[in-house]
């Protein structure tokens, strides 16, 4: 029957093997031939040994492994016209018509325009030759399934972000590490945690950690945060704490749009109130081991449900992104969630704030 094809892009995610999991599995149980594509749109691009056909066995035990185990990479032959016809030569010469993207808005951008391009670039490869009408004629249509992995929780249209648990996770585990050695020394502690221009992360992690503090892009400080902040560190401490935590996402700013860093923050509880203050920077950590049980069950969820979108899908049905919505698996219009989110990146560049938290939703 069909052939769909399977890939990671971007930047990876915990939870993403579950997904590709469930969609080779599925996709095997409906009856159709599925192939991974290795190393993100550079492997559809390159082909050969890249697009292989996957089986029942070849996505055993890597349900509990972070990462993902069929590569990622962010291409850059893809945006090129030319990229995009051998890529889809190889789809075509291997008779798949479904992609299952996982990824970041990015990847799913690139996967519609792929679409909206595929007829012109089936002529384009009749025209040199390299393609059949014949193998034209059974390939008529490409149809696409998506869905978000990210680590950051900065997609529209989902309320979480396969990954975002699992960092989370990551995240608090090293808050509790960190909270012991500091309670020891009665240090106080910054942490910088990951989440692009998205505060998500550092919201949660600090609701979670009982942090004292907290910097996030959305809500930029006032001028006058380090009074706020060291009358916070200093109420704590009189109240009997014996430490202190502040968590400063990576891309906070102040009113100004003044990155706000954690060297900086270091400065002012040390100038102004003399503590003993150390920085963990967490880093690619939050990305790394192994994925909770709930970004496991949502990339199988997520995975299964990309499959019955695509075998549902007819020659005119648009491209969809699987999301979770409550606790539902739902297929949203692909280009509206990235629209959506590009218009968010947008209002947070021009600083709209109240603007971006509106237009994110509820994720
Ligand atoms: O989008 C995931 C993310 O980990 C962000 O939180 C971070 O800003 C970025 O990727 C880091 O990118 P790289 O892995 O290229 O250093």
């Amino acid at each position: 029957g069909h052939g769909i094809a399977v890939f990671t892009s971007g930047g990876d995610s915990q939870g993403m093997n579950a997904a590709v999991r469930a969609v080779v599995r599925m996709g095997i149980y409906l009856g159709c031939k599925v192939y991974f594509i290795k190393e993100g749109y550079q492997g559809m691009v390159d082909g050969g040994e890249n697009i292989v056909e996957a089986n029942w066995a070849s996505v055993s035990s890597i349900i509990h492994r972070g990462g993902t185990v069929i590569g990622s990479a962010r291409c850059m032959d893809f945006k090129e016209r030319a990229g995009r016809l051998s890529a889809a030569e190889n789809l075509v010469k291997r008779g798949i018509t479904n992609l299952v993207v996982i990824g970041g808005d990015g990847s799913l951008t690139g996967a519609n325009l792929f679409r909206v391009e595929w007829t012109s670039l089936l002529d384009e490869l009749i025209a040199t030759k390299r393609i059949t009408a014949e193998e034209r004629d059974k390939n008529k249509a490409l149809h696409i399934a998506g869905m978000v992995g990210s680590i950051d929780n900065d997609f529209c249209g989902t309320d979480m972000t396969i990954g975002t648990d699992s960092a989370l996770h990551r995240i608090i585990e090293a808050i509790d590490a960190i909270v012991s050695t500091a309670y020891s020394h009665q240090r106080t502690f910054i942490m910088e945690v990951m989440g692009r221009h998205c505060g998500y992360l550092a919201v949660v992690a600090a609701l979670a950690s009982e942090a004292d503090y907290v910097f996030i892009p959305e809500d930029p400080v006032k001028i006058d945060w380090k009074d706020q902040l060291c009358k916070k560190l200093l109420q704590e401490r009189s109240a009997g704490q014996r430490l202190n935590i502040i968590i400063v996402a990576e891309g906070a700013t102040d009113r100004e749009g003044n990155p706000i860093t954690a060297e900086m923050v270091k400065k002012v509880v040390v100038d102004e109130l003399n503590q003993d203050t150390r920085i963990t920077v967490l880093g690619h950590v939050q990305r790394g081991g192994n994925p909770s049980a709930f970004d496991r069950v949502l990339g199988c969820r997520m995975g299964a449900e990309a499959v019955m979108a695509l075998m549902e899908a007819t020659d005119d049905t648009e491209p969809c992104v699987v999301s979770l919505d409550g606790n539902q698996a739902v297929r949203l219009p692909l280009m509206e969630c990235v629209n959506r989110t590009q218009a968010v990146a947008k209002a947070m560049a021009e600083r709209k704030f109240e603007l971006a938290v509106e237009l994110r939703g509820r994720s």
